[in-house]
């Protein structure tokens, strides 16, 4: 632990730009306690890039710039902290859309260069992976972690801060990929997920048979890509009450992606003797996922954690948690040279590191 972590609170200001929200947090970390989310704010480019049915890179860049600044001025402003009680800036390093990552990076060393501050990259999907520390019930080490978002599909072995081992992941589309592109096919809005879901409440989920690859592999690796396939040929033979045959086929899709993703998750459970699963990124705010894994955990006396519904999808509160918690636990310093360097494309496995 940095020594002068005891002096008194770390003040974390956080931002995140890796796609289409911008983001911005600041937390409070004192001693080893897990640390205390003061404020956060967010901007979504979601109806800037609906028209185009996905995000547009070069518009959600220039979208960042002209909120990251605001933003972290309603954050201090609603913490009632000024600028210069910030301790260290952190920001998303990558994975993400390189130049949506140079906002954040860039404002973040400009940050640090004017007020003599420290900074640090995060990894994003640690971000996620750390954002249940930010509920009000906090899981506890070691837990498994099944982390969907819109790129990855994983189930981890979490230890400690840091401590990850990959368990198994998908080898072709993510689940977030598998309802993004199976909305799209049916017509429906972007972000497909929360749109297929809401559609999927009006459907039948028994009156398509959709696969569910890698079912019975007997390893935790997931594939979405064959899903996708089936939902094209379905959708383009759907006759009769078409929007009640839509509706069927959204549900079985989200049923399909649903049931791999718990079934896997239980066996992840079952392989490595944990009692408690923490689930992180987008496709965790599904509904009938945390139904589904609730059911099956609670049967198992197994916990269950989430982050909080608005934070399951990208945030700063999780980049600010994740900075503020490497530092606690003496994984990695923050760092003064501004020299950023963001990594569009950053495996996580750069960041695993077996269990002692
Ligand atoms: O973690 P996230 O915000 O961004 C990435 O890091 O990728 O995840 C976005 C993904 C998208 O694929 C989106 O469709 C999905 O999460 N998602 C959902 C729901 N809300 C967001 N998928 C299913 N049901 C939802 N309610
Ligand atoms: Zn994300």
């Amino acid at each position: 632990m940095a020594p002068w972590l005891h002096c008194r609170p770390m003040l974390v200001l956080g931002i995140e730009s890796s796609c289409d929200e911008t983001g911005v947090a600041l937390v409070e970390a004192e001693g080893a306690a897990v640390p205390r989310l003061l404020a956060h704010a967010l901007h979504s480019q979601i109806d800037m890039h609906q028209d185009y049915g996905g995000v547009v890179p070069e518009l959600a860049s220039r979208d960042h710039i002209r909120r990251v600044l605001p933003l972290a001025n309603e954050v201090l402003g609603a913490a009632g902290r000024p600028m210069t009680e910030v301790d260290v800036v952190a920001y998303t390093r990558g994975p993400g859309l390189a130049g949506a990552l140079l906002v954040g990076a860039g404002v973040a060393c400009a940050l640090g260069a004017a007020l003599s501050l420290p900074v640090l990259g995060v990894h994003h999907l640690e971000g996620h992976l750390l954002s249940p520390f930010l509920s009000a019930d906090p899981p506890e080490f070691p837990f498994v972690a099944l982390l969907v978002s819109g790129g990855h599909t994983q189930l981890m072995r979490v230890d400690a801060v840091g401590r990850y081992t990959l368990l198994g992941e998908t080898i072709d589309d993510a689940a977030g990929e598998a309802f993004d592109k199976s909305a799209k096919l049916l017509g429906l809005g972007y972000p497909g997920g929360p749109a297929l879901s809401r559609l999927a409440q009006d459907g039948n989920a028994a009156a398509f048979q959709l696969p569910r690859p890698l079912l019975h592999s007997g390893d935790l690796d997931f594939s979405f890509a064959g899903l996708k396939t089936a939902v094209l040929t379905q959708a383009k033979k759907l006759g009769g009450d078409l929007e009640r045959r839509k509706a069927d086929l959204a549900a079985a899709t989200q049923e399909a992606i649903v049931d791999v993703l718990v079934k896997k998750s239980v066996r992840a459970l079952r392989q490595t003797g944990l009692r408690r699963i923490v689930v992180a990124g987008g496709v965790g705010a599904n509904r009938l996922l945390r139904a589904r894994l609730d059911a099956e955990c609670a049967q198992r006396g197994v916990r269950v954690h989430y982050p909080e519904l608005a934070l399951c999808t990208d945030n700063g509160a999780m980049i600010a948690m994740a900075a503020a918690m490497r530092l606690q636990a003496g994984v990695e310093e923050a760092r003064a040279d501004y020299a950023f360097d963001v990594r569009p494309r950053w495996p996580l496995h750069e960041l695993l590191v077996q269990p002692a």
